[in-house]
């Protein structure tokens, strides 16, 4: 695992995107999968600048979001596939027909898991999996006790999530109590994988992810089986580690350790 602490969130945006940007010069038609969420806002709109500066080519792009509330109306701004035709799929330039949101008012919830998980296979699985963090650990939507094997299913979402969430929403009453979400399993198959957290409230998060014992009480300790990580911090979110030094050593060092496994 690469541990990246940079001094603020924009600096967290700016490097992912440029991280994006070169994975997808190297292969232009990239399955890239996406998070929703406050954390990667930042990441998707220095892309758009990139791309609108001629520095990134993303239009041949293929994308599959991580998750979707269940049962929330068509159009519904908090709906997932709002999201992300907005944040991602127009300011990228990408073809709406290449980016793919679990249909969360499938009649048949169940299928649609099924066949979103056979969706990922077809298109060859991901190759450069994007990651935000809940407060409680959650990767996705896949909360505390989640099956590390888990793959894509529909889930109860946690009191906790439900409050953290209620910004998007008109009251907290109004959050979604389900979701469908790629579970853990589907998202340790990615290739590669960048996880972003900006802020103080993520730092006991972030500390037991990384620092952690592995356990699906804290469900991103996971990332700790899969050997192509980097994860990138402001200064709030990494306050509480305890290997900084070390963090910050090893990024100096970072030309000599290029395509070593983490
Ligand atoms: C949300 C999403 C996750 C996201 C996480 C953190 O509920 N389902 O994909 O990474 O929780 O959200 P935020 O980035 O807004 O803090």
């Amino acid at each position: 695992m690469d541990v990246v602490i940079l001094p603020d969130p924009a600096a967290v945006g700016s490097r992912a995107a440029h991280l994006i940007a070169q994975r997808a010069a190297a292969d232009p038609e990239m399955v890239l999968g996406i998070a929703t969420g406050s954390s990667p806002l930042g990441t998707y709109r220095e892309l758009a600048l990139l791309r609108a500066q001629g520095k990134a080519t993303l239009d041949r792009l293929r994308c599959f979001a991580l998750d979707e509330y269940v049962g929330l109306p068509d159009g519904h701004p908090a709906r997932y596939a709002v999201v992300v035709a907005d944040e991602v799929t127009a300011p990228l330039g990408l073809d709406p027909a290449n980016v793919h949101v679990p249909d969360g008012s499938a009649a048949d919830v169940h299928r649609a898991c099924l066949d979103y998980e056979q969706a990922l296979t077809a298109a060859g699985g991901v190759d450069l999996q994007i990651l935000g963090i809940g407060t409680n650990g959650h990767i996705g939507f896949n909360e505390p006790i989640s099956s590390l094997a888990s793959r894509t299913r529909i889930k109860a979402l946690s009191a906790q999530t439900r409050r953290d969430n209620a910004r998007f929403f008109s009251s907290d009453d109004a959050v979604p109590t389900h979701c469908i979400t790629q579970g853990l399993g589907t998202i340790l198959d990615a290739q590669e994988i960048l996880l972003m957290a900006q802020g103080p409230s993520k730092a006991d998060a972030v500390a037991a992810a990384i620092e952690g014992p592995v356990t699906s009480m804290c469900p991103a300790s996971v990332l700790q089986f899969h050997p192509r990580v980097t994860v990138l911090l402001d200064e709030d979110a990494a306050s509480r580690l305890t290997l900084t030094d070390y963090y910050r050593f090893v990024a100096d060092a970072e030309p000599l350790l290029v395509g070593e496994n983490r």
